[in-house]
């Protein structure tokens, strides 16, 4: 896919492997739209790219907030061709103990971001990125999607439903729209604020971003970023020992 001229909404583009995609696609001659609830770090991006970011500081946990957003990016932006639901959050919590019940708005808004946003931006946006001749979904998953682990259910739960939308809305697309290419980007450990403090190997923002681009210019459909493509071999020949390295990660 060529990504010169193109106009490319990224929710979370302000920060972490959002704001490294912006970085990147701009300097490939893209247009982004970046979403996020923190104006300033919008306000930064789009200095920071003069006349090549247009903002949207918005809760994609508020319904009404993301359906107006949708509203105005359909009539105010035709050109838009790509979709790259890439916000995210990660809720830890212990469900024995009462932690997960006490946390539940938490919870709650972790299912809004990870899952519901990207389902309503597609409902929403669909239609118009099928007017192109050229055009695509990303939708940003993990490793955990394939292998959870226990702290964190609800994520690991929002990412392997993300993952088996993406295959379904591609079913739609390659009947009805094949234009329209639905790829899920399989993301391994990064260094983001979502993991800070954490340990292991972690593969940089940037890296990260750049696997994101190259996937996106090429025609695959579903892309295992660095040892997500291990994780996926593991849990295709001893699944089992898959499961456990994941299991207390
Ligand atoms: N880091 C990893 O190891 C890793 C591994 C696998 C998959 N992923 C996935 O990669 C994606 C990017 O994660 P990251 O590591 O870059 O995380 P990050 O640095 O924590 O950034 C998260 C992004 O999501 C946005 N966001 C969060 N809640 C939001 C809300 N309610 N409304 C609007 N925007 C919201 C944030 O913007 P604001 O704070 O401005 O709202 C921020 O731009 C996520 O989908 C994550 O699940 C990450």
């Amino acid at each position: 896919m060529e990504l010169v001229g193109r106009t490319v909404l990224i929710t979370g583009g302000a920060r972490g492997i959002g704001r490294e995609m912006a970085r990147l696609l701009t300097g490939l001659g893209a247009h982004v739209i970046a979403m996020g609830r923190d104006g300033a770090q919008l306000d930064q991006l789009a200095a920071a790219h003069p006349g090549q970011v247009t903002t949207y500081s918005l809760d994609l946990a508020d319904p009404q907030a993301l359906d107006s957003a949708i509203a105005g990016l359909r009539s105010s932006h035709p050109e838009l061709s790509v979709l790259i639901n890439n916000a995210g959050v990660q809720v830890s919590a212990d469900f024995i103990a009462g932690e997960a019940h006490a946390s539940l708005a938490a919870l709650r808004r972790e299912i809004a971001v990870n899952l519901q946003a990207p389902v309503a931006l597609c409902a929403g946006l669909l239609p118009v990125l099928a007017r192109h001749p050229h055009a695509a979904v990303v939708n940003v998953t993990s490793g955990l999607a394939i292998a959870p682990k226990k702290s964190a259910p609800g994520y690991c739960a929002t990412k392997a439903a993300l993952r088996t939308f993406s295959r379904a809305l591609r079913y739609q697309c390659e009947d009805e729209a094949p234009q329209v290419r639905v790829l899920d980007v399989v993301m391994p450990l990064v260094a983001t604020d979502m993991t800070r403090g954490r340990g292991g190997a972690k593969m940089t923002p940037d890296e990260a971003a750049a696997r994101l681009i190259g996937a996106l210019r090429s025609d695959k459909s579903e892309v295992f970023v660095g040892r997500s493509l291990v994780l996926r071999r593991l849990m295709r020949l001893v699944p089992g020992l898959g499961y456990r390295l994941l299991r207390d990660a």
